[in-house]
């Protein structure tokens, strides 16, 4: 599509195809890996930014306030650790630079100005408007990523990489004298710019929707609440804790299924023409994975159309897993980062949880769960107070 591809070259892994996404993707998944992933060194650093959380949420001292700030700047931290091997402050100028850009852009990709610069843009790059922001927003991206970068090449330590620029400087001079080598500076920024966007919004908008549904749902956050307090010795979270916390496990499945924020995925192309049961596709057809159509399946859920943590709990109240729940999408190119996803939803929304109780402010009554379309499927923007338990 024009405005994808003006604002994110075919590059790095997003929107990278062949040999390119390939050597590219398995480096992104390894790294994770090397960085923590799935290990107690990730789990801490997530850990301290649900400390960090925590105690902003306590300074409202149970005032009505919009959460979305405090949520992006613990997600963000996080990948921010991953690949520029630090985090921010919540009132740095270049942190909250970053998270507008993120939001302008992911704003723009689902607007009406981009579809018209989709169909016509011969026209529309020289129309001014909000896509022109778009633009302007990815470049500062880039640059700060830029920046990054030449700081990494001045002080890394070859030795002890400590995030994924490093880890990539390293895999450049690794395969320089391979032929078929896609590790090249463009790449770095591509892949650095790509698990940054995607790895920050994403989780932070199911946060989002987590808060929102405890809300509208009162009684299924008391259960959480109860389920917390009796399984949990108030020690820090682990993801390794859901075993123990079917219920809380199911809700958050349930945040992700009933959230749908990614709704119809990236955008993908077909190779070659191709047969998937009794349709046809043409090779260059664009397909969309219509998330929808699992997440909503009546087939496949008691309550397809309704939030309920019973879609993922059996009569015993044991966890469920469904073959239907797909919100990171399936095959080759799910999303990288599912596994980084779900331990940053456990931690974070048990953390929170497990201090306070959410309720509407003061004087409101209704709850509005009904989506905005932006690139992802978010919530209006509310208020909430979260009084300490
Ligand atoms: C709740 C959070 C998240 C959701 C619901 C989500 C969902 C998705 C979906 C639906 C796709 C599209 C797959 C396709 O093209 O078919 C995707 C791709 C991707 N996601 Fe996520 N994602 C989340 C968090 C993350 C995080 C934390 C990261 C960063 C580490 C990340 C990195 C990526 C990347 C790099 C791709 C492109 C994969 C490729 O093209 O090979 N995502 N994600």
């Amino acid at each position: 599509m024009p405005l994808h591809e003006l604002l994110a070259l075919p590059k790095g892994i997003v929107m990278a195809n062949g040999h390119m996404w390939k050597q590219q993707r398995r480096f992104g998944l390894m790294t994770l890996r090397n960085l923590g992933l799935g290990k107690s060194v990730l789990a801490s650093q997530i850990q301290e930014e649900a400390r960090c959380m925590a105690d902003l949420f306590t300074a409202k001292k149970g005032e009505p306030f919009d959460p979305s700030l405090i949520l992006d700047h613990a997600v963000t931290n996080v990948i921010s650790a991953v690949v520029y091997g630090h985090r921010f402050s919540i009132d740095d100028v270049t942190f909250k630079e970053l998270i507008n850009c993120n939001h302008c852009i992911v704003e723009n990709i689902g607007s009406t100005w981009a579809r018209m610069y989709d169909a016509f843009p011969w026209l529309m790059k020289h129309i001014p408007g909000p896509h022109q922001a778009a633009f302007r927003h990815m470049n500062y991206l880039n640059q700060y990523t830029k920046k990054e970068i030449e700081i990494h090449k001045q002080t890394r330590l070859s030795e002890e990489p400590q995030d994924v620029i490093d880890y990539y400087l390293a895999q450049i001079e690794k395969s320089k004298n391979e032929v078929d080598s896609t590790f090249n500076e463009e790449n770095l920024m591509s892949v650095i710019t790509d698990l940054f966007g995607a790895g920050s919004e994403t989780t932070s908008t199911s946060l989002l929707w987590a808060l929102l549904y405890m809300v509208a749902y009162p009684d299924i956050q008391h259960k959480v609440h109860k389920e917390l307090d009796i399984v949990f010795d108030g020690s820090k979270l682990y993801y390794e804790d859901r075993k123990h916390l079917p219920y809380t496990n199911a809700v958050i499945h349930e945040i992700l299924r009933y959230g749908n924020i990614a709704a119809v995925g990236i955008p993908r192309t077909c190779i070659k023409d191709f047969k998937v049961r009794n349709y046809s596709l043409q090779k260059d057809t664009m397909v969309l994975d219509n998330l929808d159509s699992v997440l909503y399946d009546p087939q496949y859920w008691k309550t397809p159309n309704q939030f309920n943590p019973q879609n993922f709990l059996d009569s015993d109240g044991n966890f469920l897993m469904n073959e239907a729940f797909m919100p990171f999408s399936a095959g080759s190119r799910v999303c990288l980062g599912e596994q980084l996803a779900r331990t940053e939803l456990f931690i974070f929304f048990g953390t929170l949880m497990r201090s306070f109780s959410f309720h509407l402010p003061e004087g409101v009554t209704e709850v509005n769960t009904k989506y905005v379309y932006k690139m992802t499927l978010q919530p209006h923007p509310y208020k909430i107070c979260a009084v300490p338990r």
